[in-house]
């Protein structure tokens, strides 16, 4: 199955907290399609920044909806809060829990999308018994945990990989990114799978953070336009 739309996602971790409901509705007005909203407990990732109560005011302060990507640890005895905090989508780590299958349904059943998560050194094989019970699969394309990093280059692989795994099983799960991606890697991401393109630093570190988000949605436009 293929999606038609690119969905922009700027992730507030690169934005400035002190004037986050004005980041917000200038991403919103460039016609972002999701907030990325990520949040970190120093202990799956070694770095700390935000959670439930920010959550609760995003979601007074946006109508988009709030992607939570979790790396936290026990991610399945926090998604409900976040749930209930307003995130429409939750993002747990395959590496957080021995417990993915249920953190996904528990997701679901609280009423939100589900998504698993891989890290750079993760192979997507190990989720392939979960393709039909998520709604996204998340590529990191750099080591969680910070922002303004580069891009790993081998994450385009596992995209293409999902992407034929999505054909050969007629699943319908998006395929999302999040890690250094920029207008220059934005086509080949697109062209590779991608569906939803997460970016931080190269939106909300520009003078004009709308306008950033206008341009990775051109060239996501016509690199979806080009692609076979
Ligand atoms: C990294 C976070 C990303 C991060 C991306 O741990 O999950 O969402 O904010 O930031 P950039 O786009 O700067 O790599
Ligand atoms: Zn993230």
């Amino acid at each position: 199955m293929t999606h038609a739309r690119i969905e922009i996602a700027p992730s507030i971790l690169a934005a400035d907290f002190s004037r986050l409901g004005e980041e917000v509705r200038a991403v919103e007005a460039g016609g972002a399609d999701v907030i990325h909203v990520d949040v970190m407990d120093g202990h799956f990732v070694p770095n700390l920044s935000l959670g439930i109560p920010v959550v609760e005011s995003l979601a007074k302060a946006t109508r988009l909806p709030l992607d939570v990507h979790l790396m936290i640890e026990h991610p399945e005895e926090y998604a409900a809060d976040f749930i209930r905090a307003g995130a429409s989508r939750v993002l747990v780590h395959q590496e957080a829990t021995v417990h993915l299958d249920r953190a996904l349904a528990l997701i679901r059943e609280h009423g939100a999308q589900a998504g698993a998560v891989v890290n750079p050194a993760t192979p997507v094989v190990l989720l392939t018994d979960v393709l039909n019970k998520v709604d996204t699969i998340l590529v990191m394309s750099v080591n969680p945990g910070f922002g303004g990093q580069e891009f790993i280059a081998g994450s385009l692989e596992k995209i293409r990989q999902l992407n034929q795994w999505r054909t050969r099983y007629n699943a319908s799960f998006r395929i999302a990114v999040d890690g250094g991606v920029d207008p220059g890697n934005a086509a080949d991401l697109v062209q590779a799978g991608a569906n939803e393109l997460i970016a931080g630093t190269s939106i909300f570190h520009t003078p004009d953070p709308a306008a950033a988000v206008r341009q990775l949605r051109k060239i996501a436009t016509e690199a979806l336009s080009q692609k076979v």
